[in-house]
């Protein structure tokens, strides 16, 4: 890419995300960032002058990430830790080694996490264990790890990734529902616990957004795209730049008093009763 592709990139990025001046500089910390949705979150904190140390298991995506954010945001430090959230040595690790790098580490975007669609009389122990392990146990890990480091600097924010599954209930989803309602109620209680020390911790509820869990769902039969449009009032699935979005507004100054919420967003799908 010659500077000046380079330079229009980086200013058609930018201004996909609205910009919160007070978030230029601060180090962001984003787990599953290799991909979707977290993938996003990088582009929309990096448009926005945040320093950030990206983890994802997948090595590969990673480092394409990497590539990316360098080429269109030169000026925005990015580390990379290819490690899995269940690995809670691992993490502690990687979170140690972001804030050695960059000091202090203001925003946590705990956001990786697994789909997992099978009705409840066939969920092998092994599948539950699994989704509980990724989406429950490893966003504690972090949040713990990260919270860790915020509590002793005096501030910071976590952002939670739950679901409106985690709000609301469908068929076929005991481990996802399980885990994602576990995940609110953490962050409610993170939240009441150390909003005294200056953290704010609260959970973003995607419904349907189209990323890779959703496209491997529909490929496999288990979804059905042109079913899950019409049920959504919005008559559309989200993108990941509009979690991204959500994400710096949480993130960011203006949502100073909002804390141990879970937040929806999800085209009016759970607002929906009429099947
Ligand atoms: N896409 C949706 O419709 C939707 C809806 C509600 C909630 N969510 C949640 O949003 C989050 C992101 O989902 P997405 O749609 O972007 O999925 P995705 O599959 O596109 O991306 C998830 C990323 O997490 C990484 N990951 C998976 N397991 C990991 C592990 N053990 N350790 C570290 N990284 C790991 C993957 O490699 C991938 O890069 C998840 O927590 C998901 O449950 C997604």
């Amino acid at each position: 890419m010659s500077d000046q592709e380079i330079d229009a990139h980086a200013l058609h990025a930018s201004a996909k995300y609205k910009q919160f001046p007070d978030l230029a500089g601060q180090v962001v910390f984003i787990t599953g960032a290799g991909s979707g949705i977290g993938r996003a979150m990088a582009d929309a904190f990096a448009a926005n002058g945040a320093h950030l140390a990206l983890l994802d298991i997948n090595d590969a995506s990673l480092e394409a990430a990497r590539a990316e954010l360098h080429r269109t945001f030169p000026q925005v430090e990015v580390e990379c830790h290819v490690a899995s959230i269940v690995d809670d040595v691992a993490v502690e690790m990687a979170v140690a080694a972001a804030h050695a790098r960059f000091g202090r580490i203001d925003v946590l975007l705990n956001n990786a996490g697994i789909s997992a669609n099978k009705p409840t009389l066939e969920l092998a122990p092994e599948q539950w264990r699994r989704a509980i392990d990724i989406n429950l146990n490893g966003v504690f890990y972090c949040a713990q790890a990260v919270g860790r480091r915020m509590v002793a600097q005096g501030g910071g924010v976590i952002l939670n990734t739950a679901s409106m599954y985690g709000t609301v209930a469908a068929p076929e989803r005991a481990a996802y529902c399980a885990s994602k309602a576990a995940v609110v109620m953490l962050t409610k209680v993170m939240a009441v616990e150390w909003a005294p020390q200056g953290l704010r911790v609260n959970a973003l509820a995607p419904g349907y957004v189209r990323t890779a869990l959703v496209e491997e769902l529909v490929q496999s039969g288990r979804m059905d795209l042109d079913a899950l449009t019409r049920r959504t009032p919005a008559r559309r699935l989200g993108q990941p730049h509009e979690i991204a979005t959500l994400a710096l507004f949480l993130a960011s100054e203006h949502a100073a008093f909002i804390n141990g919420q879970a937040v929806v967003a999800d085209g009016g799908w759970s607002a929906y009763s009429y099947v």
